[in-house]
Order: structure tokens, then C-alpha cells, then sequence
């Protein structure tokens, strides 16, 4: 038994990367759960990534603004549970300017925060990321080590964790936080290296391999994360953190490389390129916590990646869209990457 029942879920950010797995998760999990998803659809939200969930009677969509409270109260007062992914998720783009990641991931998250309140729901899923802790040296960072985000984004990560926490211990809502290693997998926006390398490697341009490319990240096949936020919604302990990761520990070079033999392609299309600001050495976090409450990652990370390559080499049709036509995308690459590619 579990300590908790989901009936109805708002999912924010639920068009975009994350949230649109978590979506065709909950439903194909648990049959009596409805789910609302409320979604501003910004550059990186898109309907199609929910297309055809939308005749389901267990599924509704609202286009509109976390920030809005008139229509953050219109879609919370018909739930019980909140799973929180909108975001502004980038960290390149936090670099060119911060204000929306400000907006959206601090005061959005206020916003849906004082709604909870107001209504009264019985459980508020917090999405976060393992980079509001910063660059990790050595060892692993646990839930209770220091927050040091570097990044505008993490940084606005870290706000948005301790107005949520607060309002956990000043109003007593039952906020809990995950905190997830980096993602990959179907639906990923090709601004993020994975889905970028893969996609431009298709198309034989070259890979901006930032520095050295010796920088490490846990990689986190996205199911497993989906099964990870479900696990923690269902058996988490009010108020806590959990961190969730799968010890896939690469450096950016390694996992360049991985994506270029699996798709048959030169090595030659590597570019080593200008840094990023701040770059992050190196990310770890220990997963005790989570694990304890009986969640495990189940995909092996090469099969993962196998699977993902595969995904986008079918639906080129999906990224090709957001590559050759979305203003946004465009504008981002030509401005950040324009002295790098
Ligand atoms: P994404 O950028 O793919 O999607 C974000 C979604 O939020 C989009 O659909 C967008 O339209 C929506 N959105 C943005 N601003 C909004 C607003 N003001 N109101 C309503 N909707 C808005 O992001 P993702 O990669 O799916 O990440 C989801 C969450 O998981 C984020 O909170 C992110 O910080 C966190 N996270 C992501 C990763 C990762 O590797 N992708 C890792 C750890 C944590
Ligand atoms: P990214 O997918 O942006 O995730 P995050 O910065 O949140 O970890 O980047 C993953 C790693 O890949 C990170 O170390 C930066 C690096 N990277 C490149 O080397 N080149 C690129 O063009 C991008 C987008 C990322």
C-alpha cells in the first residue's frame, strides 16, 4: 500500500521535455489518475509532443502562464496533486539573459505555491536539478549539502527549491523535491547537448564540444526519472529532498564519441570550441535516500542511448521543424554558437 492516492495531477511544463514523458507515464501506469496540463507552449513546449493524448478523457490541456494567478487558481482548484516541471531550462540561454529563468522558475513557482495553498492540495511535486549544488569536485553532494548553484539557471533552481521548501515549513504544504542528474531520452529539445549532437551528426555538421570536453555528468535515461518522481510522489516523506541519478557518469568527450559510432560517423565532426561561462566540472549526487524508498534506475545507459538515437532518427520530421523553421531556435544559435560552429 501506498502512503498516498493521486486523483487528478496538474502538470506544469507538461508539453515540454520531462513533463510530456511524464505525462504518457502517469496514464499508462495508473488507469484512475486524470491528468491537466497547463503550459505556456514557449519555445520549448510543444503540443505535438502530446498529440495523440489529446481524445483521451483522462487527459486536458490548458495553454497559459505560471506566473497568471487567475489561471493557475482556474486549473488548481480541480486537482488534488501537483507535479511542478515548467521552467526556463537552459542553461546557455540563462547565460544571454536571466529575466525569464527569474520569472518563471522563482516567481511562477510562487505563484503555483500560494494556488496550492489556496485549494488545499494534498501533495506538491517540486521539480528540480542536481546542479543547484554545483560543480562537485570529488565525492557525491547528498540532500543536505550546500546549495552553490554557478549558473544563472541553477541559481534560479535554487530559489525556486527554497520558496518551495518554505512554504513547506511556514504554511505546512506538502512539498516534496526531487532533484535529477541530467536527463536524455524521446522529446528532448535539440538545444540540449544529446539531442543536438545526435541531430547535427545526422546531418554531418560539426559537434561544439565546449573546452576540453572533459566535464562530467550523470546521465539519466528520462523513464527512469518518470518512474523516480511517481515512486517519490507515492511513498515520499513530506517536506524531504531526493535526489535521483543512475551513476552514468561520462565526461562530454566520451559521450560524443558514443553518438558518433553509433551513428556511423567520422570523429573528424568533433569541434572543440570557446567554453561555456562557469562551466560546470563535474556533477554527482548520492541516491541513497531515493533508493531507500525502493526506486532503482532499470535502463542500461547504452541501450538508452541506442533507443534515443533511434528515436531521432525516425522523427526527423519533429526536430526538423524546430531546426529549419522555429524563430527562437534560430535566433539562440546564431547568437550563442555564432564565433563557435
Ligand atoms: P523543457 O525546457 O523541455 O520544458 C519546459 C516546459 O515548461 C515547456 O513545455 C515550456 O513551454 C514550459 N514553460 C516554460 N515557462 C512556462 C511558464 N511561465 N508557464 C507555463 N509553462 C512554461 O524542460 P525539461 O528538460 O523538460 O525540464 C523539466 C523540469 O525538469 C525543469 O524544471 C528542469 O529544471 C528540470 N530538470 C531538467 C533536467 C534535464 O536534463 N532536462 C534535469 C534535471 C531537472
Ligand atoms: P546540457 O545538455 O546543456 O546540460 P547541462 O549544462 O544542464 O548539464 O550540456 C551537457 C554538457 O554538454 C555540459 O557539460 C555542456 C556540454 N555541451 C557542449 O559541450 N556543447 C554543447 O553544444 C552543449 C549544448 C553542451
Amino acid at each position: 500500500m501506498s502512503n498516498y492516492t493521486p486523483k487528478k495531477v496538474l502538470i506544469t511544463g507538461g508539453a515540454g521535455f520531462i513533463g510530456c514523458n511524464f505525462v504518457r507515464y502517469l496514464l499508462k501506469t495508473d488507469p484512475d489518475i486524470e491528468v491537466l496540463v497547463l503550459d505556456l507552449l514557449t519555445y520549448a513546449g510543444n503540443e505535438e509532443n502530446l498529440e495523440e493524448l489529446k481524445d483521451s478523457k483522462r487527459f486536458t490541456f490548458v495553454k497559459g502562464d505560471i506566473r497568471d494567478p487567475e489561471i493557475v487558481d482556474s486549473v488548481m482548484k480541480k486537482v488534488d496533486t501537483v507535479a511542478h516541471f515548467a521552467a526556463e531550462s537552459h542553461v546557455d540561454r540563462s547565460i544571454l539573459s536571466a529575466q525569464d529563468f527569474i520569472s518563471t522558475n522563482i516567481y511562477g513557482t510562487y505563484v503555483l505555491l500560494q494556488s496550492a495553498l489556496k485549494h488545499k492540495i494534498k501533495r506538491f511535486i517540486n521539480i528540480s536539478t542536481d546542479e543547484v549544488y554545483g560543480s562537485i569536485p570529488e565525492g557525491e553532494a547528498d540532500e543536505t549539502f550546500p546549495l552553490k548553484p554557478s549558473s544563472p539557471y541553477s541559481a534560479s533552481k535554487a530559489g525556486q527549491d527554497q520558496m518551495a521548501y518554505s512554504h513547506s515549513v511556514t504554511f505546512n504544504l506538502p512539498v516534496i523535491t526531487t532533484r535529477s542528474t541530467n536527463n536524455f531520452g524521446p522529446y528532448q529539445y535539440p538545444e540540449k547537448m544529446i539531442p543536438l549532437f545526435i541531430t547535427r551528426a545526422l546531418e554531418n555538421k560539426p559537434l561544439p564540444v565546449y573546452g576540453d570536453g572533459l566535464q562530467i555528468r550523470d546521465w539519466t535515461y528520462v523513464e527512469d526519472n518518470c518512474e523516480a518522481i511517481f515512486h517519490v510522489l507515492l511513498e515520499g516523506k513530506i517536506g524531504e529532498i531526493y535526489n535521483i541519478g543512475s551513476g552514468n557518469q561520462l565526461t562530454n568527450l566520451v559521450l560524443t564519441k558514443k553518438i558518433l559510432n553509433a551513428l556511423g560517423k567520422p570523429e573528424t565532426l568533433i569541434t572543440y570550441v570557446e567554453d561555456r561561462k562557469g562551466h560546470d566540472r563535474r556533477y554527482s549526487v548520492s541516491c541513497k535516500k531515493v533508493k531507500k524508498l525502493g526506486w532503482n534506475p532499470r535502463h542500461s545507459f547504452e541501450e538508452s542511448l541506442q533507443q534515443t538515437i533511434a528515436w531521432y532518427q525516425t522523427h526527423q520530421n519533429w526536430w526538423g521543424k524546430i531546426i529549419q523553421k522555429q524563430e527562437s531556435y534560430q535566433e539562440f544559435f546564431s547568437t550563442y554558437y555564432k564565433t563557435k560552429v
